[in-house]
């Protein structure tokens, strides 16, 4: 079947080691169900895959694309739309799936989806709103899920608190622009350029800054993905007793941790990764009930997915990089 994968991890070229090919068909284990991928989003985890990060090499070669959405390819559901789940555990694990220390996304163990067809556990299925197009509902499995439980499980926020997002134009910067807005929260943004913070205010920012700008005043939490190029700042303008979100840290993993300023401050620092199929069925629901839709910056045919990963790796991105059969 036609894929787009990583051949080898290569931590200084990622691009060299991305094809454009041919994989073999998958095989479908009992409890799984194979997916006709009709769309799939490109995330910055793709490009860690291609650099050889988060994935034992003995995993290669590894079809990218961590999240989709397409149509059930048999069983007596075939034919239905889906979106899918990536986080694969331990069917015998119940509870929050995204702390069992034995799940990985996909494109770390198993298969991604910017292939033809996708195999997952039947559970990692869910059903595509209609409302959503299937382009849309590819952009909800990893970025936006992501956001969703940054914002809505792990920061405390109320409606009517002050949010700032570090980053403007990312996927996960503009999911949680989109929902902050929608879930009545003042939301403040850092962009690296006017173009950028622009589009931020397009999708419901309040109040735009240029990155590492003094804020007016601090906030009650602080939604984090960059890491080293951007904490300092997010230490400085949370407020005492405020929140920091991290899911990321695309700019260095390694920020000094100001001990003195989180214990003085009495800062919580929180992780967060991914989210349960529970938090995705929410988020779901939620883009359905109050009419939210995903910023896509560009659509292309997988076929051309080589052009969408220079366009992350170059930061050149306005909202998710979607990819369509
Ligand atoms: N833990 C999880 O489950 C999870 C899930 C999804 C993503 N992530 C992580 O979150 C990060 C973002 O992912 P993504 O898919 O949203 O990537 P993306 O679409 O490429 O967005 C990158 C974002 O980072 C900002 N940025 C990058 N370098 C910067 C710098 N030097 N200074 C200031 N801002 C900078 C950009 O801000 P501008 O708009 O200002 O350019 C942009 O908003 C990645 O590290 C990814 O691995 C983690």
């Amino acid at each position: 079947m036609f894929a787009v994968y990583a051949a080898e991890p290569n931590p200084d070229k990622p691009l060299d080691a991305l094809r454009v090919g041919e994989r073999p068909d998958p095989e479908v284990p009992d409890g799984w169900v194979a997916v006709s991928v009709r769309a799939a989003s490109l995330n910055m985890h793709d490009l860690w895959t291609l650099r050889g990060v988060g994935i034992k090499p003995e995993q290669f070669p590894m079809i990218l694309g961590c999240d989709g959405a397409g149509v059930l390819a048999g069983g007596s559901d075939a034919g239905s739309e889906v979106v899918l789940h990536s986080v694969v555990g331990d069917a015998s694990v119940h509870g929050d799936e995204t702390l069992d220390p034995r799940r990985t996304l996909l494109t770390e163990k198993h298969q991604g989806t910017f292939a033809d067809m996708v195999v997952v556990p039947a559970r990692n299925v869910l059903p595509k709103p209609a409302g959503l197009s299937f382009a849309e509902a590819a952009c909800m499995g990893t970025a936006w899920l992501t956001a969703y439980r940054m914002l809505f499980t792990q920061s405390n926020l109320r409606p009517g608190q002050t949010m700032l997002v570090q980053g403007a134009s990312g996927g996960v910067s503009t999911a949680l622009v989109a929902l902050g807005r929608a879930a009545g929260m003042r939301v403040w943004v850092t962009g690296r350029s006017e173009e950028k913070r622009e589009l931020a205010t397009r999708l419901g920012a309040h109040q735009t800054f240029e990155s590492g700008e003094r804020l007016p005043e601090r906030v009650d939490a602080v939604f984090e993905t960059v890491g080293k190029a951007t904490w300092k700042h997010s230490m400085r303008s949370a407020k005492p007793g405020g929140t920091i979100v991290v899911s990321g840290s695309t700019s260095g993993p390694d920020p000094s941790a100001d001990l003195q300023r989180l214990f003085f401050m009495q800062l919580r620092v929180v992780g967060s990764t991914m989210g349960t199929r529970e938090e995705l069925a929410g988020l779901l629901r939620f883009c359905d009930i109050a009419g939210i839709r995903p910023q896509i910056g560009a659509e292309l045919a997988m076929t051309d997915a080589a052009d969408g990963f220079k366009q992350m790796l170059a930061g050149e991105t306005a909202g998710k990089i979607v990819f369509t059969r």
